[in-house]
């Protein structure tokens, strides 16, 4: 059976009911992963797990090397992953607490490493991005959630900002505007080199705080983390 990636954000740097075969450092031409690769069973299905900021979370967002990340994925023969984040909630679903699988997104982020068709290229690439993820592992997720009562939003505009700084108010509300339904800082390029290295790849988000100025008072990480 061919083994599910799963790629864990915050508060996901290993999965505890991973049944744990080996651990395995994978060299890319693009650099190195987060943490080295660790291969296991859940369920008796064979996973991929990759912590997306080390395995001690001292990788911040915009240092992410994503291309290497989704590249060791790759050559591990990974095709197909799920993207694990917690994300802030903008529109009034997204409740801290709630789990979305996000149908779409928008691209906040600036200058990162964000695509394989720069250099030695025949000619300009360009891919299709009209849906970024993978339908039918939206679905895979979806049902799963359902098998097992968990309730999960099904949809959804993922806002991909660039902290490490959360929003101001005023973004928040731009971005709502824009369509955004949640915000994180992870979400691009993850997602879009995932399709430029033709893997198929769904985001599993989870709520950890209403979004700038959707609450009264400042952010807190003992809000963030009692969600996460
Ligand atoms: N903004 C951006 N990223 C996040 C947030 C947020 O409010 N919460 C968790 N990740």
């Amino acid at each position: 059976m061919q083994a599910l990636g799963i790629i864990g954000g915050s508060g996901l740097t290993r999965l505890e009911a991973l049944q744990l075969h080996r651990q395995e450092f994978v060299a890319t031409p693009y650099g190195e992963p987060s943490a080295p690769l660790t291969f296991g069973e859940l369920d008796g299905n064979p996973v991929v797990f990759l912590p997306r900021h080390g395995a001690s979370h001292s990788i911040p967002p915009h240092r992410v090397n994503y291309l290497a990340n989704l590249s060791a994925m790759k050559q591990a023969g990974v095709e197909r992953i799920v993207g694990v984040a917690a994300v802030g909630g903008i529109t009034a679903a997204m409740a801290p607490g709630v789990l979305c699988v996000p149908d779409q997104v928008i691209d906040y982020t600036w200058g990162r490493e964000h695509t394989l068709f720069s250099d030695g290229l025949d000619g300009v690439t360009h891919i299709d991005f009209s849906e970024p993820y993978c339908e039918t592992l939206r679905q895979d997720l979806l049902r799963a959630a359902g098998r097992v009562g968990v309730t999960v939003y099904a949809g959804g505009t993922y806002g991909a900002t660039q902290g490490p700084r959360l929003e101001s108010a005023a973004e928040i509300r731009r971005m709502e505007a824009d369509g955004c339904d949640v915000v994180g800082m992870t979400g691009m390029p993850e997602t879009s080199l995932a399709r430029e290295l033709a893997l198929c790849y769904a985001s599993l988000a989870l709520s950890v705080n209403w979004a700038a100025g959707k609450n009264d008072g400042p952010i807190t990480m003992a809000e963030i983390q009692r969600h996460l």
